[in-house]
């Protein structure tokens, strides 16, 4: 199943004093997802935002939300961010002991169900909920911060991911230090979402993020040719 290539650049990188403006511009640059970097400073070192950003920032872009959860619980907030506007919901394998309780829960709520893994968690962790998901999501950083280098090693990774899900109509999304010299690796061995924070949100305008997205777009669909 070839599902396109998609540019989700995370606002974890955006100017925070004016993320209604930042969402709406990267959008007009043409984002094809908007990725909420969700942290509690608890489950990540580090704390970003929570649903009420996001519900305020959902009248400023027609744009799929890709909502990433950092925290831990996560289930007693997941209501929260599906009434906040979050077109997806995607939880860390991590984050609890009842992954496919939290599937469930998100799918039952009316939205694309995810799941991810931080880099050292090996992919036989949601062998037993493919049939549950949309979407897998692989940290190709530990998460916390925007701005960290690609780990080369989770190459391997996708090219497992993209042989595990096979025929079914998941998507195969990559975060964390995705630039247009990493991402044509992760096209190839079978990733089409791309999170993209440091390397989208700089010049701050839409004439720069739209430069790019385009360098993106250009370099993964150049490499998507070249997939097993
Ligand atoms: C890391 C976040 C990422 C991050 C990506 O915890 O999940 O989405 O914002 O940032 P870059 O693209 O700068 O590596
Ligand atoms: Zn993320």
């Amino acid at each position: 199943m070839t599902l396109p290539i998609r540019i989700a650049p995370s606002i974890l990188a955006a100017d925070f004093a004016k993320l209604g403006q930042e969402v709406k511009d990267v959008t007009e640059a043409g984002a094809d997802w908007i990725h909420l970097d969700v942290m509690d400073g608890h489950f990540v070192p580090n704390i970003s935002y929570g649903p009420d950003v996001i519900k305020a920032l959902r009248p400023h872009t027609a744009a799929f939300f890709d909502c990433h959860l950092m925290i831990t619980p996560a289930d007693p907030y997941l209501e929260a961010f599906a009434k906040a506007g979050c077109d997806g919901i995607t939880v860390h394998a991590e984050s609890g002991p009842h992954l496919h309780r939290s599937l469930q829960t998100i799918r039952n709520l009316g939205k694309k169900v995810g799941v991810t893994l931080n880099p050292a968690t090996p992919l036989s962790v949601i062998e037993n909920v493919l049939d549950d998901i949309d979407l897998i999501l692989i940290m190709s950083v530990n998460p916390g911060f925007g701005g960290q280098k690609f780990i080369p090693a989770m190459v391997e990774k996708i090219r497992a991911a993209k042989a595990m899900i096979g025929t079914r109509p998941i998507e195969l999304e990559v975060d964390g230090g995705i630039t247009p010299d990493t991402i044509g690796a992760a096209t190839a061995a079978g990733a089409n979402v791309f999170v993209a924070g440091s390397a989208v949100f700089q010049g701050n305008s839409v004439e720069s993020y739209r430069g790019r997205i385009d360098r993106l777009r250009t370099a993964a669909t150049r490499s998507a040719g070249s997939r097993d």
